[in-house]
């Protein structure tokens, strides 16, 4: 049986060797993904996920995360949780939840503190820098300060031809207290059939919504596209009916792009 593991990102690569080793020595996708996203949150200087990840227009860092089984096709995800140190682990747990299984702000906060994760003030003082500096920046120029947002998604599939996804971000910088992204949304920052295959998305959240773009990725799996057959379909055809509608207010990028 082969096994693999795929990311959004630079980012992601010390991760992605930690869920190398774990998936060579028979590891299950679930941990492979938890143990690489995790190292991703940790990493104080990836300014889009986890601890020091950007903050919102207060200054606050809200995350947001998710986990999808492929097998069960469950789902767990949180999303503008605060002062949590890894969102994706709490993900993981809501999927083991029937119901109650995605959950925000609060009442995400409430399930993690009974369920014993760990609590971190994730803004860095480097956050707060980058957050002033972002500001003044803005106002100065005039630029819009809805840029950069790169989220880390994975797929990982082990020797038991199990596929799981991850998703983690801090979102859109400068967003509005409890804006949420793609990333937390099934079908369009992430969906894994373990019959199929999986996808994940990064980019512009409320674009990538408009198209449900990770479900229909797999969707054109299931009809026999390629992989990369696939994301190309998915994501040009979002991309010129939000041209043509004259809807479109950002670039799409998928994990098939670098960096
Ligand atoms: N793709 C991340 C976000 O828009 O929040």
């Amino acid at each position: 049986m082969s096994w693999g593991i795929i990311a959004t990102w630079r980012m992601a690569l010390e991760g992605i060797q930690e869920g190398v080793k774990c998936l060579q020595n028979k590891g299950n996708s679930g941990d492979a993904i938890e143990k690489a996203i995790k190292m991703v949150e940790d990493f104080p200087y990836y300014k889009s996920v986890g601890y020091g990840g950007l903050p919102n227009e207060n200054g606050e860092i809200e995350l947001d995360a998710a986990f999808m089984d492929g097998d069960s096709l469950s789902i767990g995800a949180v999303a503008g949780i605060k002062d949590f140190k890894n969102p994706i682990s709490i993900a993981r747990k809501l999927s083991g939840e029937r119901v109650n299984c995605f959950l925000v702000g609060q009442g995400a906060e409430e399930y993690a503190h009974k369920n014993e994760f760990e609590r971190v003030n994730m803004l860095t003082d480097r956050a707060i820098i980058h957050y002033k500096n972002r500001l003044k920046e803005t106002v100065d120029k005039g630029l819009s300060p809805y840029s950069g947002h790169d989220t880390v998604g994975m797929i990982a599939l082990d020797s038991n031809n199990s596929m799981v996804g991850g998703t983690s971000t801090s979102g859109l910088f400068m967003k509005k207290r409890g804006r949420t992204g793609d990333s937390a949304i099934s079908g369009s920052g992430f969906y894994v059939d373990s019959e199929i295959g999986g996808a994940t998305a990064t980019g512009l959240g409320e674009d990538i919504m408009k198209g449900c773009t990770s479900y229909e990725i797999v969707r054109l799996m299931k009809e026999g596209y390629s992989p990369q057959e696939a994301a190309d379909k998915a994501v040009n055809d979002i991309n010129n009916l939000l041209i043509n509608s004259g809807l479109r207010n950002a670039i799409l990028n998928l994990s098939t792009e670098k960096q």
